[in-house]
């Protein structure tokens, strides 16, 4: 992919991004910036965020303040026709997958380029069949939803947010409940796909084996805010105590529990 193809040195850039629910402030002045064909991690403890900043960047939500370019258009003001446009050029894989349950697999997948495009349903087919294979599910493609696997919808999912070869890719969570082999199937595939087509990708993931294998670069997100950005070399030599509890699972540090682990346990030996 040539470099003349783009307007922006940025496939994506969220400059002080604002959201509150209520008076919970979700997002907080998040500002950062994803180069072509890199793949961002974006971090972070349930509940801080993540879902909500995916879900604003690709303008399903609209931001209290700040604005979302993707390489170099200012999407938060696009009327929902223009929006539809530069949607054309996202993949997004939903954390709870977002399969039609009355669809077969295949129709999941086939979805997105028959609303798109004018492609006949036989080429439809063949390019469904090749999605699927690329996420390890051939021969699946007649069946339903609820017949497969939660690590199988996750995996049909993500041949749909490939469906149309998008541009740019957003993944909530793609590893969660796989396998380690097929967390480091789709984990290959992601890389694979900046490299060889040029993609960029945004991964949310709790996964840090994941994220440390396929990242070029990181944030963390903390109580709405950025407290950490760079590579994975960077990440993993930043200091910051939160972080670094968050990377290594540890149960004591400063991340602040609803329930301590000591009260925990008393209500768990009282049960
Ligand atoms: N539409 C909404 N209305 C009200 N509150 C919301 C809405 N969407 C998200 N929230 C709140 O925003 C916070 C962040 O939610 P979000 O789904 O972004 O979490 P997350 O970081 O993706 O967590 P997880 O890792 O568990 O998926 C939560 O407290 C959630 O209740
Ligand atoms: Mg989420």
């Amino acid at each position: 992919m040539s470099e003349t193809k783009h307007k922006s040195p940025y496939a994506l850039e969220v400059r002080g991004l604002t959201r509150s629910f209520g008076k919970r402030k979700v997002l907080d002045n998040v500002s950062f910036q994803v180069k072509h064909g890199e793949i961002l991690i974006i971090m972070g403890g349930s509940g801080c965020g993540m879902s909500t900043l995916l879900r604003h960047i690709i303008g399903s939500l609209k931001p209290d303040a700040g604005e979302v370019y993707i390489d170099g258009t200012e999407i938060t003001k696009l009327n929902d026709l223009e929006l539809a446009k530069v949607r054309k050029r996202f993949g997004m894989l939903f954390q709870t997958g977002a399969l039609f349950n009355s669809l077969t697999v295949g129709e999941n997948v086939a979805l997105p380029i028959l609303e798109s495009s004018d492609v006949a349903p036989h080429i439809a087919e063949l390019v469904v069949k090749l999605k699927l294979e690329l996420v390890g599910l051939t021969g699946f493609e007649h069946l339903k939803p609820a017949q497969i696997s939660g690590g199988m919808k996750k995996r049909v999912g993500m041949a749909r947010a490939l469906a149309l070869d998008p541009d740019l890719l957003f993944c909530d969570e793609p590893t969660a409940g796989l396998d380690p082999v097929m967390t480091a199937v789709i984990d290959t595939l992601t890389v694979d796909l900046t490299k060889k087509l040029g993609l960029s990708a945004v991964v949310v993931t709790h996964d840090m084996t994941s994220a440390f294998r396929i990242a070029t670069q990181m944030i963390f997100l903390f109580e709405g805010k950025v407290i950490a950005a760079g590579t994975p070399e960077e990440i993993k030599a930043n200091p910051n105590p939160i972080l670094q509890q968050f990377i290594n699972g540890d149960a004591d540090g400063p991340i602040p529990l609803k329930l301590s682990k000591d009260d925990y346990l008393k209500r768990l030996l009282q049960a």
